[in-house]
């Protein structure tokens, strides 16, 4: 068959309130043009992000109500550190209430009380990653291959470590360098998987000076879906053993559940080093909980732990990675400029591309991002002068890419809202050039993305 079907029914569901163009205009502007300031009962397609957002299984429902409370030794811990080692065999797993809070203990533990002067490489970090390593005044280093900030480049894994890069940075401060990361999927990268020879050979690398390599897994599955598909040799392996044998490569892990776990909240720290275990469930016992909950229910634990068996169902793999690429492919026919090849969690519209009338310092992705929302109620993301323009020293610099990302929350949406939105950006392709350019009206001291106010020019 060449249909490839959404492999669950629905039993559940969570109306949509419909609005009109004229009201969506009125919300936008009562919102100040950012969308993190809308509701969200006033979004049709919510792609803000892919994390947390996920629809559960009934296993997983039914999972919740097994969930144990007990604050010390609860069966619930010991059924989920089961599942995490079925599939990544690290000796200490460490729950923690999401993917950052296991980064920000990790940092802590590396960066031993004077992260100055020290360098963490990376295929590219995840902002919070970064936020948690220069906080520690640890210089976080993007080594993504070239061919990974080129959106229009076909490269079947463009999330690749460039290992020229990484074995020079080694060869002259291996001293300063406590770890080595890789991320995947690349999501700041645009869901860009890394190939298993690139994983190897990260570790390789890694093994000749002695750096423990952490892998930032909050795709895994995606991503080893992605080797299985494009990568010599993988094709008759499952995805289990895939996965395997990408932890089998490390050292250790953080990961966030709310994305490759379809649970709305959770995540983990693993490690092999016994004295980074005991740093860190010091550490965690101060921020987090006790070891054995971490900053998460019994239930929540649970959940993740039923959702770790369904993540790597290859009919749900299929299904995930083609019901992105079909929107990518779709949008890439009628000339739309798109990332290429579709990345695993989401579609990136190139803005610079689609909107040449308007400067980088105009916000011509948030730009984007606002129109697609007026138009069709569908609230994406930006990821580009509007996120990163505003510098240390106050002054704006633009960003390297403007772009829009549309993050498909996993199990969530249908093909007819696939369709839907594919029908958005054809109707608003023949007008966009009237589309304003913005500017910022009141913004805070950082991150001003999420609480800034912008208005229309003109
Ligand atoms: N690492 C990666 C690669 C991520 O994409 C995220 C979150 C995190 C770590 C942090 O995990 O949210 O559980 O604390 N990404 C979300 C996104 C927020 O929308 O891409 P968290």
């Amino acid at each position: 068959m060449k249909t490839i079907i959404e492999p669950f029914r629905i039993k559940t569901v969570e109306p949509i309130r419909m609005t009109t163009v004229e009201q969506r205009r009125q919300l936008i502007k009562d919102a100040h043009y950012n969308l993190f300031s809308l509701k969200s009962e006033d979004v049709l397609i919510d792609l803000l992000t892919d994390s947390g957002t996920g629809a559960m299984s009934t296993n997983q429902w039914a999972a919740l109500m097994k969930g144990d409370e007990s604050y010390a030794g609860s069966p619930s811990y010991y059924r989920f550190e089961a599942a995490v080692k079925d599939l990544m065999p690290f000796k200490h797993i460490i729950p923690t209430h999401q993917g950052r809070a296991a980064e920000h203990i990790l940092t802590f533990v590396v960066a031993d009380g004077h992260g100055k002067g020290k360098i963490v490489p990376n295929n590219t970090h995840f902002d919070t990653t970064r936020a948690n390593f220069e906080d520690a005044e640890i210089d976080a280093r993007d080594l993504v291959i070239k061919e990974g900030l080129d959106p229009s480049l076909e490269h079947p894994f463009k999330g690749n470590m460039d290992l020229d890069k990484l074995e020079a940075l080694l060869a002259s401060e291996a001293d300063n360098i406590p770890m080595v990361e890789i991320t995947i999927t690349n999501n700041a990268g645009g869901g860009q998987p890394v190939s298993m020879a690139n994983i190897r050979g990260t570790k390789a690398i890694c093994e000749k000076y002695g750096k423990p390599l952490i892998i930032d897994s909050a795709r895994f599955a995606e991503n080893a879906y992605f080797i299985k598909l494009r990568e010599e040799g993988y094709r008759d392996k499952s995805v289990k053993e895939i996965v395997r044998e990408i932890f089998s490569h490390a050292d250790g892990m953080t990961m966030s559940a709310k994305k490759d776990t379809f649970s709305n909240m959770g995540g983990w720290l693993a490690v092999n080093n016994d004295e980074w275990a005991e740093k860190a469930r010091t550490r965690l016992i101060m921020t987090e909980g006790f070891p054995t909950y971490g900053g998460l229910s019994g239930r929540d634990m649970e959940c993740i732990a039923t959702g770790l068996e369904e993540i790597i169902d290859e009919d749900y793999l299929q299904y995930r990675i083609r019901s992105i690429q079909y929107i990518n492919e779709r949008l890439d026919a009628m000339g739309v400029p798109v990332m290429k090849p579709a990345g695993g969690h989401a579609i990136f519209v190139d803005a610079k591309r689609m909107l040449p009338h308007i400067p980088s310092l105009q916000y011509p992705a948030q730009a984007l991002a606002v129109a697609l929302y007026i138009q069709g109620g569908i609230r994406g993301v930006e990821i580009g002068s509007f996120m990163f323009g505003r510098q240390p020293d106050g002054g704006e610099k633009p960003a390297a890419m403007e772009l829009v990302r549309l993050a498909m929350p996993r199990r969530v949406y249908t093909q007819a809202q696939a369709d839907y939105i594919v029908e958005v950006f054809e109707n608003l392709k023949n007008n966009i050039s009237d589309v304003p350019g913005l500017e910022v009206t009141w913004e805070p001291a950082s991150l001003r993305h999420f609480t800034a106010r912008l208005k229309p020019l003109n």
